[in-house]
């Protein structure tokens, strides 16, 4: 098991992505504290994972709630191996119909969440010589329509991680990047609100369908959050198919 007694914060860990990295990595030996906004799919959380998982009900733009799950990966587990900064909220809507909200919405929850945590991180992912695994989109690189708030925080969170990368290596710790695509919840609800856009996304990915959370996303994070990725940092790991950027 590549990941065995290993601690992990997930962030939006309790469903979608989060919960298939929250899966896979209890399946490959790792622990995991699981924060989330959402207290039921927490609830859901702690009985499917018993010790082996904590649940953290909180808002990821909270920085309190960075602190919160660092201690509690402490206390519960002894320390932090690794951080997965997945949970990220927008709303899609024309550039000009875009409010101050919803720029506000999309940034704390993406961007500045990303940087509480792995402020909050850095001590502990120093001692283990730990990774990270940051969240960005295809969306963003191919300019999708509707998605300039949410596009914006995704290419600066990229943009950071790269430097991040490049000023923690000389201490050990290894910072990434997925752009996934996945079946989810969220991706379901935008599904039904804006079909045409789905359905012209599913024609252009080569592999002819949206992924798996955990079969076909969450073994790539885990691949970057192991020792089998020693030797990679500030990269982009595409898990989508193969997607095409027609938008
Ligand atoms: N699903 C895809 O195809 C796709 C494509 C590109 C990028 N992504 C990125 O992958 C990541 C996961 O996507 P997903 O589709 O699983 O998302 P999702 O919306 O299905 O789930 C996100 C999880 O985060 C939680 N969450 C939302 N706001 C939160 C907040 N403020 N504080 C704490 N928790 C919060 C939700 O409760 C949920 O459990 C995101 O960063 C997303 O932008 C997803």
């Amino acid at each position: 098991m590549k990941l065995e007694n290993q601690t992990f914060i997930v962030t939006g860990g309790a469903s979608g992505i989060g919960l298939g990295i929250t899966r896979r990595i209890i399946s490959e030996g790792g622990r995991v504290v699981a924060v989330d906004i959402n207290a039921e799919a927490g609830e859901r959380v702690v009985e499917e994972f018993g010790d082996r998982a904590r649940f953290i009900q909180g808002d990821v733009s909270d920085t309190q709630v960075a602190t919160t799950a660092v201690a509690e990966s402490v206390e519960a587990f002894g320390g932090l191996n690794g951080l997965v900064n997945n949970a990220h909220a927008s709303r899609q809507k024309p550039f000009l119909e875009l409010e101050e909200s919803d720029w506000s919405l999309s940034f704390s929850t993406g961007f500045q969440a990303t940087l509480n945590f792995m402020r909050a991180a850095h001590d502990e992912l120093v001692k283990t010589k730990g990774s990270v695994v940051n969240f960005g989109s295809g969306a963003a690189m191919g300019g999708q329509l509707g998605q300039a708030s949410y596009a914006a925080a995704k290419e600066a969170i990229r943009g950071v991680s790269r430097v991040i990368a490049n000023e923690w290596a000389p201490e050990g710790i290894r910072v990434n990047i997925v752009s996934p695509l996945a079946l989810t919840p969220g991706v379901e609800a935008w599904s039904r609100e804006h079909p045409a856009q789905y359905e012209e996304t599913v024609a252009t990915i080569p592999l002819a369908r949206f992924g798996d959370p955990e079969t076909d996303v969450a073994p790539v994070v885990t691949f970057l959050l192991s020792a089998d990725a020693k030797y990679m940092t500030g990269q982009t790991l595409m898990a989508d198919g193969g997607i095409r950027k027609l938008y």
